[in-house]
């Protein structure tokens, strides 16, 4: 077996479409991985993390990367809290938004927050999405260590959270306000309507036709006026053809 055959396979299988990835990121994380277990090639692999599910959620971690914090990037989360949540909101009285490929809930859970002081009581709906369930099942528990939360103002700290040692527990008003499904970026049916989507750091693993597809999905899935927020070493330059409009760096509108 060799690679293409090993990712069709997994695909076949597990349903996760590889292909869509770079791949010699793709390859270097997926032969360190055999590399520690000393397995030498893909058809023992592929084998093996069909018959070990401890080694196929290892495969998933490598592959996802789950790194992520509270406001990532604060100067640029700035921008949303200043100048397009207040635009949203004076336009619609419920905004729908959506986290995609959220990891363990900061990005979602920050944009909550952001809702929660600029429309207290509102009836916003945040959907949040990802392709892993470790992540996802994490998200849903809301507690979160020092690193997490490390670009979150003392007063949000005091807020929002509750501090036990190095632990902090998200309150459940904000937890309530988040939604999380499982849903692959590659193969799942996107929604609708969007006034917001945040999709950060995912995008970068992905080749460039598949990034292209994904944000011509995006703009589908925004309402006319709906905004995307791409992550700080993201770009999308072939915007104007897809039909964005370019509001600031790292935010684009659906005309
Ligand atoms: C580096 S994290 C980014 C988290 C957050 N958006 C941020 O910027 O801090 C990347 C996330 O993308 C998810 N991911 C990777 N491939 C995906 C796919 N095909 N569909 C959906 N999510 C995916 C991973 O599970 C991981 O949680």
């Amino acid at each position: 077996m060799d690679f293409t055959e090993f990712k069709q396979e997994v695909n076949r299988h597990f349903g996760l479409y590889l292909d869509g990835y770079k791949e010699p990121q793709l390859k270097r994380r997926i032969e360190s991985l055999m590399s520690s277990l000393k397995v030498e090639d893909y058809k023992t692999y592929f084998n093996l993390l069909v018959r070990d599910n401890q080694q196929w959620q290892r495969f998933i971690d490598k592959i996802t990367i789950n790194v992520t914090e509270f406001f990532r990037n604060p100067e640029i989360f700035l921008r949303l809290e200043k100048e397009i949540l207040p635009t949203l909101i004076k336009r619609h009285k419920y905004l729908k938004v959506w986290s995609a490929a959220c990891a363990d809930g900061s990005e979602p859970y920050s944009l909550a927050i952001l809702l929660d002081e600029l429309a207290p009581g509102g009836n916003h709906r945040i959907d949040a999405t990802d392709i892993d369930i470790n992540a996802l099942e994490k998200a849903k528990k809301g507690i979160y260590n020092q690193r997490a939360v490390q670009s979150v103002t003392t007063s949000r700290l005091k807020n929002y959270f509750r501090q036990e040692n190095d632990t902090f527990y998200l309150n459940e008003k904000i937890k309530g306000m988040v939604k999380f499904y499982r849903k692959d970026l590659l193969k799942d049916h996107f929604g609708s309507g969007y006034h917001l989507i945040v999709c950060r750091n995912v995008v970068i693993y992905f080749t460039a036709p598949t990034q292209e597809k994904l944000y011509r999905r995006f703009f589908q899935a925004l309402a006319p006026g709906g905004f995307l927020f791409i992550g700080a070493t993201e770009s999308l330059f072939q915007y104007k053809e897809i039909g964005f409009e370019k509001y600031a760096p790292w935010f684009y509108y659906r005309p």
